[in-house]
């Protein structure tokens, strides 16, 4: 869970390592242990998911783990400012494009883990500063109850999204911080003719659903929640996030993908650069990849596909080769992320709702 140590600046580190070594419980400061402690991870998926995960990590290795829930944007943020002295030894979950962004920024050492090797290219970075360990798809996430009283079908598109009947009745995350809501504007960049010709349609396509959308939450996941209270009638989430609410007994939730194409996300497991306990994050990052790490999803109501084409898939997971996907380039979103979320910012999420 949440790990007092993961804040601390290095030099209490330092002492709580020494005090420690007093007590038996680390070897020698410096050698062993400073990789003998715990790894300590900035988990980008569900709470519920984090905690397993590294539940699971720590009762097959004996090493220990630690995380902290954060959005995208947000680990994003908090891996740059502990750039001198790393509060995380390894980012998991979350999309590929912050990653990208993270690995221009020099924060993220490339690993190859052996067990990479299985993992599709598609889904893997080719030097090894990230891989992939889930596929998520962007959809809709719909309360038909709300839907109905209003007389407005379940989105299948778009451009259905811009129905003025859907005044205020859309969420979505912020691409600042959420790794959905960027997913969702590089997917309009996409849709658009990509970033030499479709950056200018995109901020189109998103001012004009700004009247639609009640309000930019933080979490890529809780328009859905929002959604399954009756706050508004749609969600623009992954889809699994939609299917995981909907399991919660929230049986008037209902799932579309968009007809013009939709986008998806290859959820990233990477080294942070300078990590102070780089061979424990290794083995998290092999382990990561496993068919045993990788099925554990589903038992957290989680259903992203898994990368591993030998880990079971679950009947609930979302069959991308029976969806319209966009082109996603995850590298290029990457290197656009930091420019868009800008103009999104200053364009369109500040423009008076007329
Ligand atoms: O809730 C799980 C999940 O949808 C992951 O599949 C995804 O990588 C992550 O959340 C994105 O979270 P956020 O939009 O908050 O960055």
């Amino acid at each position: 869970m949440v790990q007092p140590q993961a804040r601390l600046p290095k030099a209490l580190l330092l002492i709580t390592t020494f005090m420690l070594a007093g007590t038996g419980c680390a070897g020698t400061p410096g050698t062993a242990a400073a990789d003998g402690g715990n790894v300590v991870v900035a988990c980008g998926a569900t709470e519920e998911w984090c905690a397993a995960m590294t539940a699971a990590f720590t009762a097959a290795t004996g090493t220990g783990a630690e995380f902290v829930r954060l959005s995208s944007g947000e680990a994003l943020a908090r891996i740059k400012a502990g750039r001198e002295d790393p509060e995380f030894d390894v980012w998991h979950g979350g999309p590929a494009d912050g990653y990208a962004a993270a690995a221009g920024d020099g924060l993220l050492e490339p690993y190859v883990s052996p067990d990479a090797a299985v993992i599709p290219d598609r889904y893997k970075d080719a030097d090894g500063t990230w891989t992939g360990v889930y596929v998520g798809v962007l959809g809709f996430c719909g309360n038909t109850r709300i839907l109905g009283e209003k007389h407005v079908p379940v989105p299948e598109s778009w451009q259905s999204l811009l129905d003025p009947a859907l005044r205020q009745n859309i969420g979505i995350a912020h691409p600042s911080t959420s790794g959905t809501a960027y997913t969702a504007l590089w997917t309009q960049v996409t849709l658009h003719g990509g970033p030499a010709d479709g950056v200018a349609g995109a901020m189109d396509y998103m001012k004009r659903l700004h009247p639609n959308v009640l309000q930019y939450s933080k979490s890529g996941a809780a328009p859905a929640q929002q959604v399954a209270r009756g706050e508004v009638g749609v969600g623009i989430v992954f889809s699994h996030d939609c299917l995981a609410t909907r399991e919660q007994g929230f049986t008037d939730l209902q799932v579309t993908f968009p007809s013009e194409g939709t986008g998806y996300e290859v959820g990233g497991v990477a080294l942070v650069k300078g990590a102070h306990n780089p061979v424990s994050a290794r083995k998290y990052i092999d382990w990561a990849l496993t068919p045993a790490a990788q099925e554990i999803g589903p038992e957290v109501r989680s259903y992203q596909a898994p990368t591993n084409p030998r880990a079971r898939r679950s009947d609930k997971t979302a069959d991308l080769a029976t969806l319209r996907l966009v082109d996603y380039d995850s590298i290029a979103a990457g290197a656009h992320k930091q420019e868009l979320i800008r103009r999104f910012d200053a364009e369109v999420a500040k423009a008076p709702k007329s």
